[in-house]
């Protein structure tokens, strides 16, 4: 993944817990770069061994450490560093979600080795979506979980995400029931 993954999960780290807890963590997964350049793809297996590794020095489940991750990265990575790509995403919770499929498009023209997400919206009416999420890389559906809640903090509703079928239970591939008061305003 590209090296903005890997520094958003260090900023994230850092701001929780401190630099001699993340310094521990970056050791324990055995990553010896001193920066990551955001613009430069790193192998998967980077990002996957930092968050085995806080998992490790924090003593709490890697899922528990993806879905923080997933809050932090639409609340302070891509707020603060990409605020007109999340605006031009939607107005509103459902307009966003119903555009998710698309979003990295965009995106993938500043980064063009991005391997995206797949996602599909099914099922839409006034405070719901089903969303499938496809991926050829494991694991991330608490990553997935947590980005839905940032996005909803974000646009400042009250929802909820429940997981109706998961690919490491056997299903074909991810799907989430995201619910929520259509109080927002546009
Ligand atoms: C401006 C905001 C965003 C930027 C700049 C961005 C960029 C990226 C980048 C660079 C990756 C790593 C993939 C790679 O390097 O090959 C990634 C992965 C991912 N993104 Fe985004 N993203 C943004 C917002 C979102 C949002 C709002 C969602 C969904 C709610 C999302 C869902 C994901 C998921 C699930 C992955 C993990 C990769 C996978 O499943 O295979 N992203 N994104």
């Amino acid at each position: 993944m590209y090296g903005m993954v890997n520094k958003a999960v260090q900023d994230l780290l850092i701001s929780k817990h401190g630099m001699e807890v993340w310094l521990r963590i970056k050791a324990k997964a055995g990553v010896e770069d001193e920066i990551f350049i955001s613009n430069q793809a790193y192998p998967d297996d980077v990002t996957y061994r930092l968050v085995g590794a806080a998992s490790e020095v924090l003593a709490l489940p890697a899922a528990q450490i993806l879905h923080e991750f997933g809050r932090w990265w639409v609340l302070e990575t891509a707020r603060h560093g990409y605020g007109h790509l999340l605006k031009a995403g939607g107005r509103n919770l459902g307009e966003f979600l119903q555009n998710l499929p698309n979003f990295h498009t965009r995106i993938m023209m500043i980064f063009p080795a991005l391997q995206p997400p797949e996602f599909q919206c099914t099922d839409a009416a006034p405070g719901q979506v089903r969303l499938h999420y496809r991926s050829h890389r494991r694991g991330l559906s608490a990553f997935v979980i947590g980005l839905l809640h940032g996005l909803a903090e974000m646009f400042a509703v009250t929802a909820e995400i429940s997981q109706e079928q998961s690919l490491d239970a056997g299903a074909d591939h991810d799907v989430f029931l995201i619910t929520w008061k259509e109080t927002e305003t546009a």
